[in-house]
């Protein structure tokens, strides 16, 4: 698979996910030997206008693992020609000089669409305010697959902040791709999914309700997919944070109500929204989720960077590399 730049969520199809998710299963393997050089000679500028731990140092492992090199600014607000008045456009212009490939964090909806219209290099979005966030949405079905062992005919439940909550407009749209999926929304009043993602999911005959009472569907569902109510986004609208904080929380007795085979995901990082005595229940899967990055975003710096990594090469630990 060949990528160019990765933006949206909806432009990828089936197909493109599964050959995603065979080359991420193959990543496992060369992670469990250190990495290889696919990637030698590659730069990756990972330019993050927002804060972030998971996306930014997943990526970068991605690139070191791979045999790539990186160049980064955590803090592209204060620490890049941003804060002299330089438009987004013209720093990914001047990029365009020093990397092969573009990993976009920013704090406006559209920022990734507007970097890719000017850039030669490929820009992979890695959230874009209220936007999107698609490779973290290609982590999470990886995970469901990975868990569950399918994802055409489950339930899931996406809960939280869904009016705010990128990651989750995302995996909706992924959703819309598979077969016989039935979507759960739960959110507090104030940060219920916004018409776009409902309208879409109707289009694509994807059957969808909101809810109040996660209880009442705990024991229904595959998957709960719980999201932190995010602060950062209700500006001066503290109000409005303090009424959607702490309605829905995942702990022990919501755990009781599902089923043995379900899991319970989040992109994280997590606040209250899920008690911290749920983390060694086996169904707890948002660690696993995390790690799983590691190896989407492996694969994703290959297919743009045009690099096949059915390699023979040599992994860093010099051993014999197989993978299926
Ligand atoms: N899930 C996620 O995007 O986490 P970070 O904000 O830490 O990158």
């Amino acid at each position: 698979m060949r990528l160019h730049h990765v933006v949206a969520a909806q432009d990828f199809n089936r197909g493109m996910l599964e050959e995603l998710f065979a080359q991420s299963r193959r990543m496992e393997t060369v992670v469990s030997h250190g990495g290889v050089p696919a990637l030698a000679g590659c730069i990756m500028a990972s330019l993050f206008y927002e804060e972030s731990t998971r996306t930014r140092f997943s990526f970068e492992s991605a690139m070191l693992r791979l045999g790539g090199s990186v160049i980064s600014t955590e803090n592209a607000r204060q620490f890049s020609s941003v804060s002299k008045g330089e438009t987004l456009e013209d720093t990914v212009r001047i990029l365009n000089g020093y990397a092969d490939v573009i990993v976009l964090r920013h704090y406006e909806a559209g920022a990734a669409r507007r970097a890719a219209d000017v850039s030669r290099v490929p820009v992979i979005n890695a959230g874009d305010g209220t936007g999107q966030h698609p490779t973290q949405a290609f982590l999470d079905l990886y995970t469901i697959e990975k868990e569950l062992g399918h994802i055409d005919d489950i339930t899931i439940a996406v809960v939280g902040d869904l009016a705010n909550g990128r990651t989750v407009r995302s995996l909706c749209y992924l959703l819309a791709k598979y077969r016989n999926v039935r979507v759960y929304m739960v959110a507090p009043e104030v940060v219920r999914m916004h018409d776009d993602i409902k309208e879409y999911l109707a289009r694509h005959d994807v059957r969808f309700r909101e809810v109040d009472d996660l209880n009442a569907i705990a024991p229904e569902i595959d998957v709960l997919y719980q999201t932190r109510i995010q602060r950062e986004r209700f500006a001066d609208r503290d109000e409005d944070y303090q009424r959607a904080r702490g309605v829905y929380v995942v702990d022990r007795e919501v755990l009781n109500l599902m089923r043995p085979d379900s899991i319970v995901m989040h992109p994280l990082p997590r606040v209250d929204e899920i008690a911290v005595d749920v983390d060694g229940d086996p169904r707890a899967a948002y660690f696993r989720q995390a790690q799983n990055g590691l190896y989407i975003r492996m694969a994703l710096l290959a297919a743009c960077l045009g690099r096949d990594l059915s390699v023979d090469a040599v992994p860093f630990n010099g051993a014999t590399l197989t993978t299926a």
